[in-house]
């Protein structure tokens, strides 16, 4: 395999490296526009060389961002080549059209590294619904929250000084408010529900609520309840049809997923055959990520293409209700709700969660965190 690599950031200077004694591939051309000099491979920033490269087979894409990721992606798969990429923006944004086109064209296209770093569980998915039907993809997939909930609720830390933290360790987007406004982990969530259900979720309906506005008072309110707060991603197929969304949501200390600490993922399926699987591992960073490039490069090797064949836009309804803690911005609405009081914010009843977070559209600066079941 001869691999024309778009990055020489983060992610690319991993593949490189991981990928240089390897027989089975060779990184041949990297574009990018750092002043780097490789023993082994030319460096341009010209991507026409890339593509005009016969001898190229594969493109495997570490830039980030949707321009001009997507364009370049695009146009390689039009000249044939294959498409390695651990761009979660990019592949979740234009799902409709570049898993199509892979298919007419006959082409690999992989994204393991796209959710969950270092985590295989894409490519998990991609063999569990062989067998059996997924019912339910969720949990916590962003290095960068985790890191900074982490850091907030076990050492104290203010919000600024741990996501800089994150930032300085190379877990954040180059925009890190991808990352605490939920963004990255919205990418994410629709493409396992895609991949998951062979579907194309309406991701306009997906709604995401992020960390950023938490305070050092909320974690005090949480940690006096035995509880953790943690970034979700979830996406259920229930006889109603798809619910997703991505909210914080609280867990009791002494669950799995209030263990999880600094960057890690922890990432679960429910599937009707197996039951409750849950994958754990290093869900940012260099080699974690490039790791997952190598593997999805093997795949393709052995003539894997994606996960799932393309399935058609569905909707998703978020009808069903939980109980949630909202601090900042009373209003009407939510004093009708307020069942009781936990340090500066109220405790809901039952609300759907279509509906509060229509509420919280409302009123952007207001922090919101879902209750466990049962609670
Ligand atoms: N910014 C992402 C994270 C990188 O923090 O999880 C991995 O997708």
């Amino acid at each position: 395999m001869r691999i024309g690599l778009l990055g020489f950031g983060v992610v690319g200077r991993g593949v490189y490296e991981l990928t240089a004694a390897r027989e089975d591939m060779q990184v041949a051309k990297v574009v990018c526009l750092e002043d780097v000099t490789l023993p082994d491979a030319e460096v341009t920033r010209d991507f026409q060389s890339i593509l005009n490269d016969d001898s190229i087979d594969t493109v495997v894409e570490a830039m980030g961002g949707l321009h001009p990721a997507y364009e370049f992606v695009r146009a390689a798969m039009e000249a044939g080549k294959h498409i390695v990429t651990s761009n979660k923006a990019l592949v979740a944004t234009f799902y409709d059209e570049l898993m199509p086109l892979a298919q007419e064209k006959g082409l690999s296209f992989r994204c393991t590294a796209a959710v969950g770093g270092g985590i295989g569980w894409l490519s998990e998915l991609e063999r569990s619904r062989r067998a059996q039907k997924l019912e339910q993809v969720r949990g916590i997939m962003n290095g960068t929250c985790n890191y900074v909930l982490d850091s907030m609720a076990r050492l104290g830390l203010d919000y600024g000084e741990a996501l800089k933290q994150a930032q300085s360790l190379g877990y954040a987007e180059a925009n890190p408010s991808t990352d605490v406004e939920g963004i990255d982990t919205w990418h994410k969530t629709i493409l396992s529900a895609n991949v998951a259900f062979g579907i194309s979720v309406n991701r306009e309906q997906v709604p995401v609520c992020g960390i950023d506005k938490i305070l050092a008072e909320d974690v005090a309110a949480f940690a006096e309840h035995g509880m953790v707060c943690k970034l979700i991603g979830a996406a259920t197929r229930g006889e109603t049809g798809i619910s997703a969304c991505v909210q914080p949501t609280l867990f009791a200390k002494g669950t799995l997923e209030a263990a999880v600490p600094a960057n890690y993922n922890l990432i679960t399926f429910r599937g009707e055959s197996s039951g409750i699987m849950s994958f754990y591992g290093q869900g940012a960073g260099r080699y974690p990520t490039a790791y997952n490039v190598v593997q999805d490069c093997v795949d393709l090797l052995e003539g894997k293409g994606f996960y799932s064949p393309y399935g058609e836009k569905t909707e998703v309804s978020n009808q069903e209700e939980m109980c949630y803690y909202v601090r900042g911005e009373e209003d009407a609405w939510l004093a009708e709700h307020t069942r009781e009081h936990w340090g500066s914010g109220v405790i809901t009843d039952l609300v759907p969660v279509q509906q509060i977070h229509s509420w919280r559209k409302a009123h952007p600066n207001a922090f919101l965190a879902a209750l466990p079941e049962g609670e």
